[in-house]
């Protein structure tokens, strides 16, 4: 398993709204995953249609892709070992409500569509959104300094 996996987290506009950002930053950090890139921004409707294409046939897509371009949004890439898979993990499920304590959204959130933080599904997906909200140039390169003490 690779310690250079990487996933694409973005805290969503209600996130931002409710003054999460520094907590769901802090978590990543503090599990040990390394942040290799950051921004701040409104979303604009093309990218929102292509960061969710594959739910495009859903009742919900239109809302959706409305309320993520309501605000900004922290979009992120984190990097580390099963960092895909234990990144939803700590996001908890779609739903809030079926979320345990302990989860993003179990902490924070009740209702679907105000779940606070998306997090991609599989490598794959992430390679994609990380593609998509990001240029090359702005993945930054560095070591993370207590990686010793992280790692074995
Ligand atoms: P995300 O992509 O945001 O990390 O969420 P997810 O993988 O857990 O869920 P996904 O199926 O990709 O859905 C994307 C977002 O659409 C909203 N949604 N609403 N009303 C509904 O039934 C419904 N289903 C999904 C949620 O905000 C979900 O995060
Ligand atoms: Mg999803």
């Amino acid at each position: 398993m690779s310690n250079t996996e990487r996933t694409f987290i973005m805290i969503k506009p209600d996130g931002v709204a409710r003054g999460l950002v520094a907590e769901i930053i802090s978590r990543f950090e503090r599990r040990g995953f390394k942040l290799v890139a950051m921004k701040f921004m409104v979303a604009d409707e093309a990218l929102l249609q292509q960061h969710y294409g594959a739910l495009a046939d859903k009742p919900f897509f239109p809302g959706l892709v409305k309320f993520i371009g309501s605000g900004p949004v922290v979009p992120m890439v984190w990097e580390g070992k099963d960092v895909v898979k234990q990144g939803r993990a700590m996001l908890g499920e779609t739903n809030p409500l079926a979320s345990k304590p302990g989860t993003i959204r179990g902490d924070f959130g009740i209702d679907i569509g105000r779940n606070v933080v998306h997090g991609s599904d599989s490598v794959e997906t992430a390679e994609r959104e990380i593609g998509l909200w990001f240029d090359k140039g702005q993945l930054v390169d560095w070591t993370l300094p207590l990686a010793g003490s992280i790692y074995e």
